[in-house]
């Protein structure tokens, strides 16, 4: 079969390249629990300088997992619900969820919309969209009626946080009830990324300017309207030190939720 060569791809769209061999090289192992043929066949399909990645991590497969089952959730008490993924790279949550009937809506740049599409099967109920998920252009393509989920997975960090804060208070706004589920990053770490925090000696990571810390998330019940509720989605275990009880216990407590990189489910009012 035809490879596709990633070279389209740079910027923060290259970054859809690093996640996807995470969740590629984990969904082959044989000791993990994360499955994702599709993605395996995805990666396959790709030419690509992988190594420059650096290891492969399980944080991405352990993310991906926790988005899934955050949107389950959602789409257990809403049947007929709208997903709408910002930012979706190469992901391929709607075929792990198996729920071919939810309509969903993949935003992300033109580069990586041709990508997916060149490698990813067509279904009639996944809509891709164009566009900078900053232009609210595509909330005019979601029918609120059934409710609406909204993942934001890999993607605020990669944006001021004026323009981060401001995306979240308008989908707060335009979709009352919905949910909004992102993940974000600690300030010591961003500063790593604006040093230039290198995977290798051939990838450096792209900045990401905006850190947002649980409290921070916890706060914006108060302080923005439209947010009913903040929960803290903490990663399903993994395996070695990923599966350690202790480490997360520890992950859980106050002083230490503040200095990891989290997952916030957002719920609005
Ligand atoms: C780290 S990747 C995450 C991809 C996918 N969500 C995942 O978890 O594998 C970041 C993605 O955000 C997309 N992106 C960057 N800026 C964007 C923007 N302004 N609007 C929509 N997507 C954007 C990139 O093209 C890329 O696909």
């Amino acid at each position: 079969m035809k490879r596709i060569d990633s070279t389209a791809l740079t910027g923060v769209s290259e970054t859809s390249l690093w996640t996807l061999r995470n969740r590629a090289v984990e969904a082959t192992r044989p000791d993990s629990a994360f499955e994702d043929p599709l993605a395996i066949e995805v990666f396959d399909r790709i030419e690509c300088d992988w190594g420059k990645f650096g290891k492969p991590s399980q944080s991405h497969p352990l993310r991906a997992l926790a988005f899934d089952h955050a949107v389950w959730q959602y789409l257990a008490t809403h049947r007929h619900a709208t997903v709408v993924a910002l930012g979706e790279g190469l992901q391929t949550s709607y075929w792990r969820l198996g729920r071919r009937d939810v309509r969903w809506l993949s935003v992300d740049l033109e580069p990586v919309l041709r990508v997916r599409k060149s490698l990813l099967p067509h279904e009639d109920s996944v809509v891709e969209i164009a566009s900078s998920a900053l232009d609210r252009g595509w909330m005019d393509e979601v029918d609120p009626r059934g409710g609406v989920v909204i993942t934001a997975e890999g993607l605020l960090m990669y944006f001021d946080r004026e323009e981060a804060l401001a995306l979240i208070a308008d989908c707060a706004r335009r979709f009352p009830g919905g949910h909004f589920i992102f993940d974000s990053i600690p300030m010591w770490f961003r500063n790593r990324t604006l040093d230039g925090l290198k995977m290798s000696d051939r990838y450096t990571v792209p900045p990401m300017p905006f850190a947002f810390s649980y409290s921070e998330a916890s706060a914006l019940v108060n302080v923005m309207p439209g947010i009913g509720a903040v929960d803290d989605i903490v990663l399903p275990p993994g395996r070695g030190a990923w599966k350690s009880p202790i480490l997360r216990r520890v992950a859980r407590m106050p002083t230490v939720r503040d200095l990891r990189p989290s997952i916030t489910r957002l719920r609005f009012a």
